[in-house]
């Protein structure tokens, strides 16, 4: 608790540096691309409702963490694009073509799918969804919902397999992306089983290096996927109440109550919901991974720009 308060003054908000590759700013991350490599700086900012609020300590930290973990329990299944960790927040990518689609995968009807099939869409990645599912229930096998990758700024579409391999993606190096992506999140569900969790639906992206397909961007972090808690979701299923979801719900949650849900302006973070939400991502750190999770604390800008420069980097 301490140390959480200690680090509030201390988080990741902005990171620039102005002469070290060709910088992109994501909502979470900044990503430095250098030749044949991408920096990718997560920093603390966390976003709801596509908007940025602010940081939490120690999130940027958790979600490289989170991402490194899961690399490396599927590297052996499927190639990734991690080259090394120099900072407990920065990751360093091999740099590849990215495929311009996001390869989803769902194991239950819920979010945005959810809301699709709902209001009677169907069919818009080429099959059709069962009809008479209820909200939140699970798929017979997990089914892969694609989308075209969005320019800044705009909405990412639905497409079918159809259209993705006419034209867009050769055939063959799709297939393997379908397989890749059913294979991670097999492990992912299993996994997450263990620890009491259930893996719902996450997000892929997928890139070229030469001719090898491999995974890229984050895989299995609360920003690209979506987490219940296993105990007590047939009760809340057959119940049809909500099913409690980690980290993002809170946030949303508290923004409602201050009357915030996406447009005007967001009401600034609190202290106490600052810590709250490091203590939540905390918790779910520790469950997921099963480990426990070492904060590492101080000024997080000073830190990484010390730790590039000894892995030899020149800023
Ligand atoms: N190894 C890689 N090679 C090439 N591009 C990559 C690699 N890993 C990730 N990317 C790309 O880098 C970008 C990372 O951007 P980032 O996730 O920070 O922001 P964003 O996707 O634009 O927005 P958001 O904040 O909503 O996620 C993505 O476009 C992703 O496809
Ligand atoms: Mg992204």
């Amino acid at each position: 608790m301490n140390t959480i308060k200690q680090q509030l003054p201390l988080t990741l908000n902005e990171f620039k540096l102005d002469t070290f590759g060709e910088q992109y700013s994501g909502k979470v991350r900044e990503n430095f691309h250098l030749d044949d490599e991408i920096v990718m700086v997560t920093t603390d900012r966390i976003s709801a409702f596509d908007h940025i609020l602010g940081t939490i300590p120690f999130k940027g930290q958790i979600l490289t963490q989170i991402a490194g973990f899961w690399f490396d329990k599927t590297k052996d299944v499927v190639p990734n694009h991690i080259k090394s960790y120099p900072d407990p927040q920065v990751l360093v990518a091999h740099k590849a073509k990215p495929l311009p689609v996001e390869v989803i995968v769902r194991g239950y009807i819920t979010g945005s799918l959810w809301r699709e099939y709902s209001s009677g869409i169907n069919g818009q990645y080429g099959f059709m969804i069962p009809s008479g599912m209820k909200k939140n229930q699970k798929f017979d096998e997990p089914i892969l919902t694609p989308s075209t990758k969005a320019e800044y700024g705009l909405h990412d579409e639905p497409i079918s397999r159809e259209k993705i391999v006419d034209g867009l993606v050769d055939e063959k190096v799709y297939a393997q992306a379908e397989k890749y992506a059913l294979q991670l999140f097999e492990i992912g569900q299993k996994w997450a089983k263990e620890q009491g969790l259930i893996l719902v639906d996450t997000k892929y992206e997928f890139g070229l290096v030469g001719d090898k397909l491999i995974v890229i961007d984050e895989i299995h972090t609360p920003d690209s996927s979506r987490y219940w808690i296993a105990d007590g979701y047939d009760e809340r299923f057959n119940s049809g109440e909500e099913q409690n979801m980690l980290d993002k719900e809170n946030i949303r949650q508290w923004l409602i109550e201050r009357g915030f849900s996406g447009d005007g302006i967001p009401p600034e973070l609190t202290d106490e919901i600052r810590i709250t939400m490091t203590e939540r991502y905390i918790e779910l750190f520790n469950q997921l991974t099963g480990r426990t999770f070492e904060p590492a604390t101080g000024d997080v800008q000073s830190r990484i720009v010390s730790n590039l420069e000894k892995s030899g980097y020149q800023l």
